[in-house]
């Protein structure tokens, strides 16, 4: 074992994948409504996106930031209009917690302040500001600990101002639906109440879109529910449907300045021909569309089942609530039933995040694989 032994990992080894379906090392097919933590959104080896990836490394798959890149430029153009986000700027990096790491860098260097406003249960990655963003202190080490972060419980719109009234804070961070905490959301009430009091006292909202963006919860983003407009919006997984890429969209109240934020590999060649790719996939296919009317499907058919006491989350970013933990559920549903889902930090919850292609079939198979799952 030469590996680092850092995950608990089920004994399956993926050799192929297409659309929503995943075959291992013995032929075995899987359905996967996970899409390894809701990063696949254009659908597992799409034809389009290994044409767009295997052209751009046959010309050029990386120069650095010092010279131009007008795939980079034509990513920054479509993702903006994509959004709805015509006047925000892009910066370019490779992973969730690295794109939050930048957007909290830049609230900080806005108002020259440092304390950080989070909400109970939230999940914004595993690096030094991210993960003390964080609220799950086993993963946070003492090197991480020394970022000033509150965290205030979902919802609550008087400890929200209470805090915001203390004048010292920077910024604060916010996922549009929680992930890995388990599909709670803000109301709309809290998402304007904050939106409008952060605008009051010059602090920056960050709305964290990296699971709930790219159009999994059948807007492009989720906060866009609540008509609100955050100051920096930070992406990743379902941006490069498995290519490593993450990003932050800018409010045009920031001035951009030479050195400001930088980063090596950030919006290469190959990952900004990756994340262009998927953006044209999901608007040619009308996959936000899709996931509407896939999203109302599904709970349909789970609003039918006993056992489910509560359905969680927006279009194709679900959460199925039993009176009991999940863990023995999910793996008869992958051992037996070969189907992929995800767990949550509320360990009664079965977290479904399927790339946004899906069809009615694939739910009517899922929704089979559950009920012998659970009868079993
Ligand atoms: C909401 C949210 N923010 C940030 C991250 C961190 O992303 P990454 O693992 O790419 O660093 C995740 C990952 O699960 C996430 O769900």
């Amino acid at each position: 074992m030469s590996l680092f032994n850092v995950y608990p990992i089920y004994n399956i080894t993926p050799v192929k994948a297409l659309g929503a379906k995943v075959w291992d090392d013995k032929g075995q097919e899987y359905l996967d409504f996970y899409g390894g933590h809701g990063v696949i959104s254009a659908g597992h080896s799409h034809p389009d996106y290994v044409k767009a990836i295997t052209e751009q490394v046959g010309k050029i798959g990386f120069y650095s930031n010092s010279i131009q890149n007008p795939i980079q430029e034509a990513l920054a153009d479509k993702l903006v209009k994509a959004s709805g986000y015509p006047d925000y700027t892009l910066f370019l990096c490779n992973s969730g917690a690295e794109a939050n790491e930048n957007a909290l860098k830049l609230a900080s260097f806005h108002n020259g302040k440092k304390k950080v406003i989070a909400f109970k249960k939230a999940f914004h990655g595993r690096t030094s500001a991210a993960v003390a963003a964080t609220d799950n202190p086993s993963i946070v080490a003492p090197l991480n600990a020394g970022h000033e972060v509150v965290f205030l419980p979902l919802n609550d719109i008087e400890a929200f101002n209470i805090e915001l009234a203390k004048g010292d804070i920077c910024t604060v961070i916010i996922e549009g639906i929680q992930g890995v905490g388990g599909l709670d959301q803000g109301t709309t009430e809290f998402f304007q109440a904050i939106a409008a009091a952060c605008k009051t006292a010059d602090v920056v909202l960050i709305l964290d879109e990296i699971q709930s963006g790219y159009g999994r919860s059948g807007k492009f983003f989720a906060h866009q529910y609540h008509d609100i407009k955050p100051d920096v919006i930070t992406l990743a997984k379902g941006m490069g449907n498995g290519f490593p890429i993450g990003g932050i969209l800018i409010s045009p109240k920031f001035k951009a300045s030479y050195g400001l934020l930088g980063t090596t590999f950030g919006g290469n060649h190959l990952a900004s021909a990756a994340a262009l790719s998927v953006l044209e996939i999901i608007e040619n296919e009308n996959l936000i569309d899709n996931v509407n009317t896939i999203g109302t499907y599904f709970k349909e058919l789970a609003g039918q089942i006993p056992e489910v006491k509560n359905i969680k989350g927006r279009g194709l970013m679900l959460g199925l609530e039993f009176d009991f933990d999940v863990t023995e559920l999910r793996k008869k549903l992958i051992y037996d039933e070969h189907i992929f889902t995800g767990n949550a930090s509320q360990k009664n919850l079965l977290r479904i995040l399927p790339p946004l292609s899906i069809t009615n079939e694939d739910v009517d198979v899922f929704f089979t694989g559950l009920k012998n799952a659970l009868k079993a």
